[in-house]
């Protein structure tokens, strides 16, 4: 069953089509790789999915049988579908716990006068999600860490951290965009390793931008290629792999990224 589903999505910026008339389908419980060159519009296509960007006139856009098309952002997150971005955005202030219950946020059942109302059940409440969200922070790695500010995290428990605060808001899909970022190759491996230990535990569908191609070709199901905002091509990473139009978008670049060129010939 497809739970996202995509039709004739476009996003224009003035003259610029950023993303051109794309039809995609992402099946329940799969991982669904997007990738394509630098500017070929992944981020963007993940700013129209969460609502950030209106998508052009025409684009019809599907989560989980519902019409989100149009929809804004926090409506489309309720419904189960959220996102981690490719700048992290956490409160470095805040500590690792209090990060993660930003994300879970969403979910507390009563409002900000619920203490006076009904003190005693309010805080059995706090304890039970505050005891969740420790669980959630064993599972990544980060629980003795919990107390301590954001900031002072390295960069591969950073990553950890912006994945840990958008499951705690217990999406159905969850958009990773380009997870590894800054991380070496062996911290991107654990960190795809556990991506997909998550995905089973929560139950999670997963779309992930990625450049590191041999990662994404490690884990995801299917791939979906982007070339100018439009789709070149789609299917299994074996396929995806030796479509010589995929070649062709990623060889017609400046090939800086070694892990594209091992990806292409491997
Ligand atoms: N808010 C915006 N305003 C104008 N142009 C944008 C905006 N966001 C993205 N673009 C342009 O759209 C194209 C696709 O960008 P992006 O989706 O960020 O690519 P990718 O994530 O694949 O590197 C680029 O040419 C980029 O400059
Ligand atoms: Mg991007």
């Amino acid at each position: 069953m497809a739970l996202l589903e995509t039709l004739n999505l476009s996003k224009s910026f003035g003259g610029l089509q950023a993303i051109d008339n794309v039809s995609l389908r992402v099946d329940e419980n799969s991982v669904h790789g997007l990738i394509g060159p630098n500017g070929s519009g992944k981020s963007t296509f993940f700013n129209l999915l969460t609502g950030v960007y209106q998508p052009d006139i025409g684009s019809h856009i599907s989560f989980n049988n519902i019409d989100i098309t149009n929809k804004p952002a926090h409506y489309i997150a309720s419904q189960g579908l959220a996102r981690t971005f490719q700048l992290l955005r956490l409160y470095g202030e805040l500590s690792v716990l209090e990060n993660v219950l930003v994300g879970y946020h969403p979910h507390t059942k009563y409002g900000p006068l619920a203490p006076l109302i009904m003190g005693a059940e309010v805080r059995r409440q706090d304890k039970l999600v505050k005891e969740e969200m420790m669980d959630l922070l064993e599972f990544i790695g980060l629980a003795e860490h919990a107390e301590i500010p954001a900031a002072e995290l390295s960069g591969g428990q950073r990553r950890l951290l912006a994945l840990g605060r958008a499951i705690a808001m217990k999406p159905k899909m969850l958009l990773l965009d380009e997870p590894g970022a800054g991380l070496s190759p062996v911290n991107v491996d654990n960190l795809m390793a556990t991506i997909l230990t998550l995905k089973e535990r929560y139950n999670l569908t997963i779309v992930v931008v990625e450049h590191i191609l041999k990662v994404v070709m490690a884990t995801c199901d299917t791939i979906s290629v982007l070339d100018h905002g439009q789709k070149i091509s789609e299917g299994s990473p074996t396929f995806v792999k030796n479509d010589p139009a995929v070649v062709e978008a990623y060889l017609g670049r400046e090939m800086a990224d070694e892990d594209i060129r091992a990806a292409m010939n491997s």
